[in-house]
């Protein structure tokens, strides 16, 4: 008992050395791009926790500037202005009316993602989406379709495969560094949001996280996207994909839990790609921390361990006979020197990105405005954007069939196998 208060304290005394590694990692210290000319109009719709960071993201590329906000809680839009300049529209209608604005940036929950993109591309607009494009494959499909018929572009969050890490993946496979592709293990799991208190957590401008919204939509909708659009970018459209989905944790405990419709609190989809390669991908919001990415080939792997760090290491192993033997020895596994000794954690690739020191603290790191400032340049080249509609339809085909897949054929019950003991 009279340790309590010692813990207690304690807890407090790391929990703040966590939120000082936040500080030491520096994101408010970017620096703007150099860049002549008149910046490209962008008019926001939804201005909550994400607009926040794509604001600050915006903030260094002097390319593109934000002329116009909209939301259904004005007063989120009168923040977000007040930081940006700009004007607060009193609706859709008005946004979408604004010469200034040639691109919609679609930041509004996953409900509203396609109805607000429709009535953007209707008017006329260039529109970026948050990810997944829509929640229906037909919708998403017909907004594919309505940008084209309309001459204007459609892009599609995450950006994250135009990050450094993610780049640098690639152009080490390409290059052979690994030989032939075969496999790809990729994990995004969450960690147990429900009990970290996500009904504290805020962005900068003290934005909630919408954590209730993100609860519903599940695990598989909010995040399979950020792996898959790196797979496909790296092997090439999918093939094949089955699935499996399921709420293992319906009981969490919540604020709000009884009037909550939880969606699917894990998944894995195991996917074919064009070139060959075949991946498992597994997403949870239950299961601890963890956001590896590794591809493993004929020769040996290539993997990082941050996919919301656009700047995160990346690690390079290359196969040997001793190492994969060694590998199968739990003491050699267990012991760091002798993981080093037999090069089971392999060394860091030269393609890595390299950030400056404070980006070394980083926990999540993402430049919200890359997939936005190509964008523009596609709208300038007359070519279609790195994150095209077509991508992110390919990419949503794929992840409503996993989170659509539900929990698999039912076994037939064994009267002799028991249950639990109790
Ligand atoms: N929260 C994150 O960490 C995160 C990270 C990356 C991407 N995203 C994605 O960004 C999107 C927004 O997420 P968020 O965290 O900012 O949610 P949020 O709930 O904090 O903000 C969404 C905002 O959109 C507004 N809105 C909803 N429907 C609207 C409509 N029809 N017209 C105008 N405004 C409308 C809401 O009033 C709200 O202010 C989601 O698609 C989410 O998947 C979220």
């Amino acid at each position: 008992m009279t340790g309590a208060p010692i813990v207690r304290l304690g807890a407090r005394i790391l929990s703040s050395g966590l939120d000082y590694l936040d500080w030491l990692s520096g994101d408010a210290f970017i620096k703007p791009n150099a860049h002549v000319g008149e910046p490209v109009g962008i008019g926001i719709v939804g201005c909550g926790f994400v607009a926040d960071f794509y604001a600050a993201s915006l903030a260094s590329h002097p390319e593109l500037a934000i002329k116009a906000a909209f939301d259904l809680d004005r007063s989120r839009a009168e923040r977000l202005i007040a930081r940006t300049g700009g004007t607060v529209c009193a609706d859709l209608d008005q946004l979408l009316g604004d010469p200034a604005v040639s691109i919609i940036v679609n930041l509004t929950n996953p409900t509203s993602h396609a109805q607000v993109t429709r009535a953007a591309l209707e008017a006329g607009k260039h529109v970026y989406s948050e990810k997944p494009l829509a929640l229906d494959l037909g919708e998403a499909s017909a907004l594919v379709d309505l940008a084209k018929a309309r001459g204007v572009l459609l892009g599609c969050a995450p950006c994250t495969a135009l990050g450094d890490t993610a780049q640098a993946v690639h152009k080490a496979i390409k290059r052979g560094d690994i030989g032939t592709p075969r496999l790809v293990y990729a994990e995004l799991d969450d960690g147990p949001i429900h009990k970290m208190q996500p009904w504290e957590w805020a962005s900068p401008q003290g934005t909630p996280w919408p954590w209730q919204d993100e609860l519903k939509t599940g695990c598989t909708l909010e995040h399979a996207g950020y792996h898959l659009s790196w797979m496909v970018m790296m092997f090439g459209p999918i093939v094949t994909v089955s699935g499996f989905s399921r709420l293992v944790a319906p009981d969490k405990t919540l604020p709000e839990g009884d009037k909550l419709n939880l969606g699917s609190d894990f998944s894995v989809g195991c996917l074919t790609f064009s070139s060959g390669v075949t991946a498992r991908l597994t997403c949870s919001t239950v299961a601890p921390h963890d956001h590896r990415f590794r591809v493993i080939g004929d020769e040996g792997e290539i993997f990082t361990d941050a996919c919301w760090n656009m700047d995160a290491p990346v690690w390079l192993r290359r196969f040997s006979t001793l190492g994969l033997r060694a590998e199968t020895y739990p003491v050699v596994q267990r012991i760091g020197l002798l993981r080093r000794l037999f090069g089971l954690d392999g060394r860091l690739s030269d393609m890595r990105p390299r950030p400056p020191w404070r980006g070394r603290f980083r926990r999540h790191h993402i430049d919200y405005a890359l997939g936005i400032a190509d964008l523009a340049r596609a709208m300038q080249t007359g070519r279609q954007p790195a994150l095209s509609g077509e991508n992110a339809l390919h990419v949503t085909a794929a992840l409503l069939a996993i989170d659509r897949a539900g929990s698999g054929a039912e076994v037939i019950p064994s009267p002799t196998v028991q249950g639990p003991a109790s």
